[in-house]
């Protein structure tokens, strides 16, 4: 059986909500041949968004590059990465993905080998001795010399784009900087999942891609999207909520896709067909969920220093948008100092465990912060 709520992967179809405006948004862009930075806290939706909005892009004269940074890790894996995403969004079937990889990128050696299925996957590979530059500059060159001369509208996507930041040189950096600049044909799609480091990016005077494009932050889903969706899905299967509970879910969850998604996933497995859910089960399925993560959150905790550990309890038992360096909030929270306080914000950013949010922070799960609230704040 499928479960109706989804939660993990790129969502798509029915089990995407909404996102109307934000899609109109994108394609506008894309039309536009617009340079624009997409960002939010992970498993916001920006993978789902996108592929969305990409979906609706006219077939014919349009070409579209989707690829996924997370997995590189310097400029050798971005240039093969970025080489096999246009290749593959070039050809029209199997058999002609060889054949693209050799006219355009016929220096990276391609091959097509098989994985263990049978399937062709097409690799490529820089030679030890190769320069990395000329490749990167050949590979970033090409969206723009597929769009001229009366080419199709091309859009790329780097998604995890703030990956780049651990590639130890900034040149791709501004190598980028001088295509987006020079691209007018080719749409820029980046997408980051650090909430803090795009703007700093492209707000930062010092970087290379310093106003390179427009920034759009991407906000959480509204309760109003919520509600319809959520609640067709009950019925669907045959069981009941009704608009307090919801609203109750996206409280809790404070409209976060995944953890809205995740909660609804618990529920609808603790409600039976024929009933209808109420607070006593909303208060079960949360402590179904904190349950669940309580040793990974055991052993994150473990891994803090004392300083790190107050400062996360004063902000999971305190109201969003506290200033946490502020006096008042230090001697509360035991913290020796406002520069330690600095510190452990420090450092609990660098590990993603809280983002910057308004002038203050946020912890960027939802789910940590409510066990913090009740295992470590008792
Ligand atoms: N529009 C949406 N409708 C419903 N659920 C969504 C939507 N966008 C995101 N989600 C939920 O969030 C999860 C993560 O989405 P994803 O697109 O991978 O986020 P990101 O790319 O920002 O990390 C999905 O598995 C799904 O549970
Ligand atoms: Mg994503």
């Amino acid at each position: 059986m499928k479960y109706p709520f989804e939660y993990g992967g790129v969502v798509t179809g029915v089990a995407f909500c909404n996102r109307e405006k934000e899609i109109g948004d994108l394609l506008r862009a894309m039309e536009n041949a617009e340079k624009l930075f997409v960002f939010s806290e992970r498993r916001y939706g920006k993978t789902s968004l996108v592929r969305a909005a990409l979906g609706k892009l006219p077939r014919k004269g349009c070409l579209w590059a989707y690829v996924d940074l997370w997995p590189t890790g310097g400029e050798a894996t971005f240039v093969t990465s970025v080489a096999k995403a246009i290749t593959e969004s070039m050809s029209t079937s199997v058999g002609k993905v060889l054949e693209t990889a050799k006219k355009f990128f016929g220096s990276l050696s391609p091959s097509v080998t098989a994985d263990e299925e049978g399937k062709p996957v097409l690799t490529f590979g820089l030679g030890k001795q190769a320069r990395v530059g000329p490749a990167l500059d050949e590979v970033l060159e090409t969206p723009a010399r597929i769009a001229a001369k009366g080419g199709p509208r091309v859009v790329v996507v780097p998604d995890e784009f703030q990956q780049i930041l651990e590639y130890g040189s900034d040149h791709v950096e501004r190598k980028l900087r001088s295509v987006i600049q020079n691209h007018h044909q080719v749409s820029y799609l980046f997408l980051g999942s650090r909430k803090h480091l795009i703007p700093k990016m492209v707000l930062d005077r010092n970087r290379p891609l310093y106003r390179a494009g427009g920034h759009y932050p991407l906000g959480p889903i509204a309760e109003k999207h919520w509600q319809p969706f959520i609640h067709q899905r009950f019925v669907a299967g045959d069981k009941g909520i009704d608009r307090r509970c919801v609203h109750e879910i996206c409280e809790l969850t404070q409209g976060h896709p995944f953890y809205t998604q995740h909660l609804c996933h618990v529920l609808w497995e603790l409600c039976e067909p024929k009933s209808g859910i109420n607070t006593e089960m909303l208060q079960a399925a949360v402590k179904v969920l904190l349950d669940r993560e309580s040793y990974a959150y055991t052993t994150l905790w473990e891994s803090l220093t004392l300083s790190q550990k107050r400062f996360l309890k004063g902000l999971a038992g305190e109201t969003t948008g506290v200033k946490v360096f502020a006096g008042e909030f230090v001697s509360r929270h035991g913290l020796s100092s406002a520069s330690s306080a600095q510190r452990a914000a420090q450092a609990l950013l660098a590990k993603d465990i809280i983002d910057r949010d308004n002038g203050s922070f946020l912890i960027t799960d939802r789910f940590l912060r409510q066990w913090i609230q009740s295992v470590q704040s008792a």
